[in-house]
């Protein structure tokens, strides 16, 4: 189980002028849309000096030098690891690229921290827990959404005693025609899968820590693919994706059954036909209840049900949530300070995205091991 009462204190910090005694040599993997806002983030940390990056595609090299300075740029991160010898590597790839190159990094004697999901699969996912325990590295994942102020809201209401014990969660990352149309977010042999492995792991990674990582052990679902392997026919904010390689589903249904009895839902597309898109979980407890939007506690008080939003809590808006989790990361490095986003964090939700697409492809319930 999480220790979450050590962390919530995090962002009570006033943040100072910063006296950094030693500077981590930082170097991205995978220059590509989110690398971008990792480096905005990254100029807001003073431990981290950016002295490398790597893409197979040289005009993402371009960007980073023309855009950022960084001068040393790499098409193979063989090159940028022999001769750059970065203490970490960010991986930005996309999914299918995770695996190989944080096992690359660490057996290389880097740190790694790699984007969301961790991995394709929970086997990539152990592949890579083991590899950086083995070279004596740190691994974490890129889990963003663990720092959102209204999860520390979550974390302190349960830590206060507000929740009781936590009986369900309902996980909901609902797009109504939202495909992507860049990148391979289509295409299951690069990705794993489609929106509930894209979007719907901010949401299960959250609220999997917001209710103390139970372990799951069965998992029971449905996916469905009718709009995505499709031409687009109608007004939408992402039209003409790629229908001819969509491979991923368009909706995903999911349940998950942890070993403290606890029920997660999860609900995920990137096509259903709703009324609006949803970004939300939903916790019961046998004290108190919980969404996230809009940041409201559900309890009883004083003889009366009340419905209690937060009065106010800091921005989660620009890059705050990166900044948080890539310094957690460097912290972690080098202070030794705890890993929000541990790789074991990162394959237990892994777990939990398998269970729901294995069950899916057996049509029936599944156990987790
Ligand atoms: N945390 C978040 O909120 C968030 C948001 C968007 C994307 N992501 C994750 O970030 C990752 C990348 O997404 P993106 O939107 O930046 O995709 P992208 O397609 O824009 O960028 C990926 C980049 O990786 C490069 N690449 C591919 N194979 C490579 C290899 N073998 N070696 C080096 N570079 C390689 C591509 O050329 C491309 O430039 C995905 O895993 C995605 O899930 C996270």
């Amino acid at each position: 189980m999480a220790n979450n009462s050590a962390v919530i204190t995090e962002s009570f910090k006033v943040e100072k002028e910063e006296k950094v005694n030693k500077k981590l040599r930082w170097a991205i993997v995978g220059c590509g849309g989110i690398s971008q806002t990792h480096m905005g983030a990254i100029k807001k940390i003073p431990q981290i000096e950016v002295v490398g990056c790597c893409d197979i595609k040289p005009d993402r090299l371009k960007v980073m030098k023309d855009q950022w300075g960084i001068e040393a740029g790499y098409e193979k991160w063989d090159d940028l690891l022999r001769e750059i010898k970065p203490d970490v590597i960010d991986v930005c790839t996309p999914n299918g690229v995770h695996c190989p190159a944080v096992v690359a990094a660490v057996e290389a004697g880097c740190h790694a921290i790699t984007e969301k999901p961790m991995a394709m699969n929970p086997a990539e996912c152990q592949q890579m827990i083991d590899a950086a325990k083995a070279n004596d590295r740190k691994l974490a994942v890129g889990f963003q959404y663990r720092y959102h102020p209204v999860c520390e809201m979550f974390t302190r209401a349960k830590a206060a005693g507000d929740i009781g014990d936590i009986m369900f969660v309902k996980c909901q990352a609902l797009r109504r025609r939202g495909i992507p149309n860049w990148g391979v977010f289509g295409q299951k042999e690069l990705q794993g899968g489609g929106p509930m492995i894209d979007i719907g792991v901010h949401i299960i990674e959250s609220a999997h820590y917001c209710i103390g990582e139970p372990r799951p052990i069965a998992a029971s679902g449905n996916i469905w693919t009718y709009i995505g392997d499709k031409p687009s026919e109608v007004e939408s904010m992402w039209p003409g994706w790629d229908w001819k390689t969509f491979t991923v589903e368009d909706l995903a249904i999911g349940q998950v059954r942890f070993d403290n009895g606890c029920i997660m839902q999860i609900e995920s597309s990137f096509s259903a036909h709703i009324d609006h898109d949803i970004w939300n979980f939903t916790i019961m407890g046998t004290k108190g209840g919980f969404n996230f939007d809009t940041a409201t506690l559900f309890t009883d008080h004083a003889g009366t049900m009340i419905n209690a939003k937060a009065g106010y809590l800091p921005s989660a808006g620009g890059d705050s949530l990166f900044v948080a989790k890539l310094k957690n990361f460097a912290n972690g490095i080098l202070e030794g300070t705890p890993l929000r986003a541990p790789g074991e964090a990162g394959l237990a939700v892994q777990k939990i995205i398998d269970g729901v697409y294995r069950s899916a492809a057996a049509g029936k319930e599944v156990a987790i091991d």
